[in-house]
């Protein structure tokens, strides 16, 4: 049972605070988490609590957070099961009292949600993704690497936000993170060869001042080929526009021009026609449903297209995305809801619909790997953990790796996932 919860402030990826949660255990057990942070984040995200102090972290302290689980969840939790997940989050929900987390953050909530989780796994001496999968979880996610950076998470050009190789074509995880590891470092050779900068982004790819998104997609096959690998056999493309980022008034500002929604899924149809791409994630505005739906007709048999901003890992709003066929896969980020179990029902409700899904972190991250035992153990198929640099990015590609170790017979899907889109 449950003996004390503690929390603390410590800093993410962009040195910005963030928090930190411990829940104790009569048995001795502690389990910690910490919790990440979005920068292109939905506006339908339950909210990320911050102090607003201008004295403390320019006003982007957590300690309201921590107060709330110190004092109001702490004390609430005390002698319960830490094995009944789904009472303890529905206890968090109740105590939160609103349906977007404002009352106690949704960062409160999952720093507790999580620490529960990895308390319990510790407990019963299990791997985090064994106790949350059970004896038949096996299958690794096929990673999508982030190695080119743009939008909002770097200072050049480029208004394609993320630009992702998929190692599909490897035989197992650890060879596809060897595959994506050579053609990093491969991208940075024929980057510096023209010129362009090689410093990296908040998510560990490059940020060069590129001309196009076009241009940063060949230069990434261009690597490709040069490590050796096969675009379209053994690596493909996703891509995240985030488009909510360039979409206002009813026009995409893209790249110099603007655009309609039809334009731009003309633009994403010619893509998809020229490149081996698998995925696209937010090529649409999350308050565009009516682009959406256009999007999806026009391309949503020919590519995955993932929905991020658009339904924040909401099962009430995933809900309306299915009933009005709007994309054909979800995003899932755990902070945009606030705990496990309301994540759990998202992922539910989007394999029910034949959804597929893709975990993801934040641009804002942490050293915890608490995302790469989830992947496995919910066995999700797909995760984006940004690239091969940064060690809060590699770092959930590492623990993917032990567990791949530990497992008799690991299943990697790879190509398998996107049957349907390769031609
Ligand atoms: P964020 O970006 O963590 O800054 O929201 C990630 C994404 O858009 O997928
Ligand atoms: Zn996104």
């Amino acid at each position: 049972v449950i003996k004390k919860v503690h929390a603390r402030e410590i800093l993410d990826s962009r040195g910005n605070p963030t928090i930190e949660v411990e829940v104790f255990l009569d048995d001795g057990s502690i389990g910690r988490a910490a919790v990440p942070s979005g920068a292109s984040t939905g506006s339908r995200e339950a909210l990320e609590l911050r102090d607003k102090d201008p004295k403390r972290f320019k006003g982007r302290g957590v300690r309201k957070a921590i107060a709330n689980v110190m004092e109001i969840i702490g004390p609430e939790l005390i002698g319960l099961s830490v094995f009944d997940q789904e009472f303890i989050d529905r206890k968090l929900i109740i105590l939160d009292g609103t349906p977007d987390k404002s009352g106690l953050g949704a960062n409160a909530l999952l720093g507790v949600s999580m620490a529960v989780a990895r308390a319990a796994a510790v407990s019963l001496d299990l791997p985090l993704f064994r106790y949350l999968g059970g004896v038949t979880a096996g299958e690794l996610p096929v990673p999508m690497m982030n190695v080119i950076n743009g939008g909002r998470h770097a200072d050049n050009n480029i208004d394609i936000q993320e630009f992702m190789i998929v190692p599909a074509g490897a035989s197992s995880f650890s060879e596809a993170v060897r595959m994506a590891a050579e053609v990093f470092h491969t991208l940075k050779e024929v980057l510096q060869e023209k010129n362009y900068s090689t410093s990296v982004g908040d998510e560990g790819g490059f940020a060069p001042n590129l001309v196009s998104s076009k241009e940063a997609i060949e230069t990434i096959l261009h690597a490709a080929s040069r490590a050796g690998y096969v675009p379209g056999k053994d690596i493909f493309l996703a891509l995240d526009p985030a488009a909510s980022e360039f979409y206002s008034d009813g026009i995409y500002h893209f790249e110099g021009e603007d655009m309609t929604a039809s334009q731009m899924v003309e633009y994403y149809a010619d893509l998809v026609q020229k490149y081996p791409i698998v995925s696209i994630e937010d090529g649409l505005a999350e308050d565009d449903w009516d682009g959406w739906s256009i999007l999806t007709e026009k391309l949503g048999e020919r590519v995955q297209l993932v929905g991020d901003d658009i339904f924040v890992t909401n099962p009430a709003i995933l809900q309306r995305g299915i009933d009005k066929g709007v994309a054909n896969s979800v995003l899932i980020k755990l902070n945009q809801i606030g705990t496990i179990t309301e994540t759990l029902a998202t992922m539910r409700l989007a394999r029910k619909a034949g959804y597929t899904t893709v975990l993801s972190h934040r641009s804002g991250e942490t050293e915890d790997t608490f995302i790469a035992d989830f992947a496995v153990g919910t066995q999700v198929g797909q995760i984006k953990s940004g690239s091969l640099s940064r060690s809060e990015r590699v770092a959930k590609y590492n623990q993917l790796m032990r567990i791949e170790e530990t497992l008799k017979e690991a299943v990697y899907p790879g190509v398998e996932m996107y049957r349907k889109y390769i031609r």
